[in-house]
């Protein structure tokens, strides 16, 4: 697939680099979290046969068809890096599980135990060392669960509002309000001598939009648009629900969202608008979850960095619920692991093993 020379240590390695990626393939297999090394017996292990893939761990499938729902090419382990040599023989190398080639991203996700993790995050250090020029996240069973749940996983439940699920208050009204006055206070500045389109993805962000409207002191509109829910059930991929009732050729448009994690949202919305010609197009978003984040954005106006947990209230939801909560907070991680655990076994069920998008190597 790729040349070989992209492989070759910054650091000059004791011996010659093995010839082919097979050979590393086969050392990467130590690589593997052992919890996984068995696969369940239904699941075939040969990948990239008639163009489809199997994938070792179920939640590498779950990944997978959330690349696909974003549209976002994918290859599963094309790579295996050299790490380590001894007496002339590669003794380790890193498989990243994918790479995402629109955004030079290697993504390696783990379920295995947080124990084990630390060991993980090891070989990440030690991968980046010896390939500083290669990009490459980790994302863990923790953060997966949570990225998950961002995508809405799980039914519409609004006959509790049970306080054992919130773990702690990350903002308070008070501090909220604040923010939100210096961000209307930059922007009115910025925009001086201009009017401007907001324009906010639906739905969490009314709730932001709405203050951060009346603290803007510049002629603005707004509008909404509105990203089409991933169903368990339904394999379309990103769409938008809404369109735009407004005309923003040639209009100075700040496209307003509450939270961007992956940034897969933003970025999917950010290519449509540029194709309706506005003036300008900037970004303000309220959290930003910029650890997790896979696709560079332009953000030109952020309220606050969070943490790397799932958080409610002031529009954002877990179910649809907690939306009305005036402060930002963060949602036991029991919470969504357990009905992400009873989505998951469904996928399973159905033996997600569809092939790349976009014609990727898959043979
Ligand atoms: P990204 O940037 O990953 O964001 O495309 C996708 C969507 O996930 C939601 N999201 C969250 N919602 N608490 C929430 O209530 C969170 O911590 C959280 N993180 C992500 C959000 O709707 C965003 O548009
Ligand atoms: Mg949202």
């Amino acid at each position: 697939m790729s040349d070989i020379d992209d492989l070759r240590p910054a650091i000059s390695p004791p011996v010659a680099i093995p010839p082919t990626y097979v050979e590393a393939a086969a050392v990467a297999e130590t690589d593997r979290d052992p919890a996984a090394s068995a696969p369940p017996p239904d699941m075939e292990i040969s990948p990239r046969r008639f163009g489809r893939v199997a994938f070792a761990h179920p939640a590498e499938a779950e990944f997978a068809r959330l690349l696909d729902f974003y549209r976002v090419r994918w290859d599963y382990e094309p790579t295996s890096f050299p790490l380590r040599w001894d007496a002339g023989r590669l003794v380790e190398a890193f498989t990243p599980d994918f790479f995402l080639p629109e955004h030079d991203l290697y993504v390696e996700l783990t379920t295995m135990k947080q124990s084990l993790v630390t060991r993980k995050h090891r070989k990440l250090r030690h991968m980046r060392e010896v390939h500083p020029d290669i990009r490459v996240v980790l994302l863990t069973r923790r953060d997966y669960d949570e990225l998950l749940a961002g995508m809405g996983y799980g039914a519409v439940n609004i006959t509790s509002l049970p306080e054992s699920d919130i773990e702690r208050v990350l903002f308070s009204p008070v501090e909220i309000a604040d923010r939100v006055a210096e961000l209307g206070a930059e922007i009115s500045a910025d925009y001086a001598d201009r009017s401007l389109v907001l324009i906010g993805l639906l739905k969490g962000v009314t709730f932001f939009l709405a203050d951060l409207a009346r603290a803007v002191t510049r002629p603005l509109a707004i509008d909404f648009l509105a990203v089409a829910a991933r169903t368990d059930t339904n394999d379309e991929p990103v769409r938008l629900s809404t369109s735009l009732d407004l005309d923003i050729r040639g209009q100075h448009v700040l496209m307003i969202e509450d939270i961007t994690t992956t940034g897969l949202t933003l970025d999917f919305v950010l290519r449509r608008l540029r194709a309706l010609e506005p003036a300008s197009l900037e970004v303000c978003v309220l959290f930003d979850k910029r650890e997790r984040r896979l696709i560079d954005l332009p953000v030109r106006y952020t309220g606050f960095s969070v943490p790397n947990a799932f958080v409610v209230g002031y529009g954002l939801d877990y179910r649809q619920l907690y939306r009305n909560l005036p402060f930002l907070c963060v949602l036991k991680p029991e919470v969504y692991a357990r009905d992400h655990a009873a989505a998951l076994s469904e996928i399973n069920r159905a033996d997600y093993t569809r092939a790349h998008q976009g014609g990727l190597d898959c043979e």
